[in-house]
């Protein structure tokens, strides 16, 4: 892989062995021999790069984003169904506070683990939404609940270590675990069983040197959500493997249209091995502002603390005191976003069933459609080009219908694509009339 930088040799070889001059088999040696040494000093600049790079992969879900964007800027109109982020602004409470903590000069550095009022009032939302009783110790406030899951992984995992994580799974698990030297273990879940895992595979997927359970509930991408009983029947199977801790990935709670959030930390029997994830951006539309927390056990807890000093050290003061608006404030505005996202998902899923060969389910939570397209793998295009996976799919339809989704593979489903309804109505209407336009065309 060549770097920006390893071009340079390769540039001033081609200008330098231009200029030579003299009789035919000198030129000729000289020219052998500045090749060798200019290969030479590029390859060096290649290796500069650690090894730890190709341990694992870019999000494909911004690598769409990002191919979307390059037709935007050539003038294409593109309606993005590929970002997994709300359309809304931050709710003003929110802002005001942030506002606030600028002029009463929250400007120094904070403590690694977040302000203490901060990891209070996380306590307070956990007590109020969940039920679940935490000390501020087993709080970490973190750049992001990407980050806290970071801090988690990097803790915990070493080469040797399995992580077992039930397909269809958010992009990023994957590759942290991959990034820290573990062993990922995909276990695949059907359309049939809601994309949930059962606990008979579970039971069957867990290995003596599987350390970790990672596992989203509402579920990106497909909106799945665990009820009480299924939650239940899982740790009855993690009851018998004490060596397993369990990640609970929460940062949908708040986008729901099917009832109470059931968190898998309200288990006693196991909750000294589980680690909430969690955060702002999903819930009060705050991606950009990078809050995310994590509770846990308190060794944990304090292990992610030390990883995380090292690393950002404290989050962003200003964010920190805008979370407490957001955690302890007013939910109307949430409310305000989900109620929007339901009408929007009952329209889109309405399209969605009505397209022949597509196979869905209405998500009874987060805010994307994640179809089974198989279907249509094996038609051709109208240039005669075979769609024969899911990747080829999402680029006839950025290609042509000019809307870009995320492939199925990069969440572990080969059969599926993503798209995400996080976008305004009149876009949605949009992009799914050229979705079933570009899909009526394949033969
Ligand atoms: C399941 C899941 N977990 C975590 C995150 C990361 O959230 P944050 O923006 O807080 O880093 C995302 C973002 O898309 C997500 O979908």
């Amino acid at each position: 892989m060549y770097t920006k930088r390893g071009r340079k040799p390769v540039f001033m070889y081609l200008i330098i062995s231009l200029r030579l001059n003299g009789p035919a088999w000198v030129v000729e040696w000289r020219f052998l021999l500045l090749q060798t040494l200019f290969l030479r000093l590029n390859k060096m600049t290649i290796m500069a790069l650690s090894s730890l790079l190709t341990r694992f992969n870019e999000p494909e879900t911004l690598k769409m984003a990002k191919l979307g964007r390059t037709l935007r800027e050539s003038g294409i109109d593109v309606t993005d169904l590929s970002l997994g982020e709300p359309d809304f602004n931050t709710p003003e409470h929110i802002k005001q506070a942030a506002k606030q903590a600028i002029d009463e000069n929250y400007s120094h550095y904070t403590p690694v683990a977040g302000f203490l009022d901060v990891r209070k009032a996380i306590c307070t939302k956990f007590v109020r939404d969940n039920g679940l009783q935490y000390t501020p110790e087993q709080i970490i406030v973190s750049t992001g609940a990407k980050h806290s899951i970071a801090n988690l992984v990097l803790s915990l995992i070493e080469p040797g270590d399995e992580v077992l994580i039930p397909t269809p799974y958010w992009v990023t698990y994957s590759e942290i675990v991959r990034l820290a030297g573990g062993e990922v273990r995909l276990e695949r879940t059907s359309k049939e069983s809601g994309f949930k895992i059962t606990p008979e595979q579970l039971e069957a997927a867990i290995q003596p040197n599987t350390k970790l359970f990672m596992f989203s509930s509402p579920s990106n991408p497909t909106g799945a959500l665990y009820t009480k009983e299924e939650l239940a029947a899982l740790v009855k199977v993690f009851e018998k493997h004490p060596q397993v801790y369990i990640m609970s990935d929460e940062i949908y709670e708040h986008i729901n249209y099917s009832g109470a959030h059931e968190s898998i930390a309200q288990f006693e029997s196991v909750k000294d091995r589980v680690i909430v994830i969690n955060g702002l951006s999903k819930g009060f539309a705050m991606t950009g502002w990078r809050l995310g927390y994590m509770a846990a056990p308190i060794e944990i807890a304090k292990a992610c603390e030390k990883i995380q000093g090292q690393f950002t050290s404290g989050t962003n003061a200003i964010a920190q005191r805008a979370a407490i608006a957001a955690l302890l404030g007013d939910l109307k505005p949430t409310h305000e976003m989900v109620q929007a996202f339901r009408t929007r998902r009952d329209s889109v899923i309405q399209w969605l069933k009505e397209i022949p060969g597509l196979e869905i389910d209405t998500p009874p939570a987060a805010f994307y459609a994640f179809p089974v397209v198989k279907s249509y793998f094996g038609k051709s295009t109208p240039n005669g080009e075979r769609i024969q996976n899911a990747d080829d799919l999402c680029m006839y339809l950025l290609n042509t219908a000019h809307v870009s989704t995320v492939t199925g593979r990069a969440f572990g489903e080969p059969d599926c694509i993503r798209m995400s309804f996080a976008n305004s109505m009149e876009n949605l209407e949009k992009g799914f009339s050229k979705i079933r336009k570009a899909l009526a065309d394949l033969q």
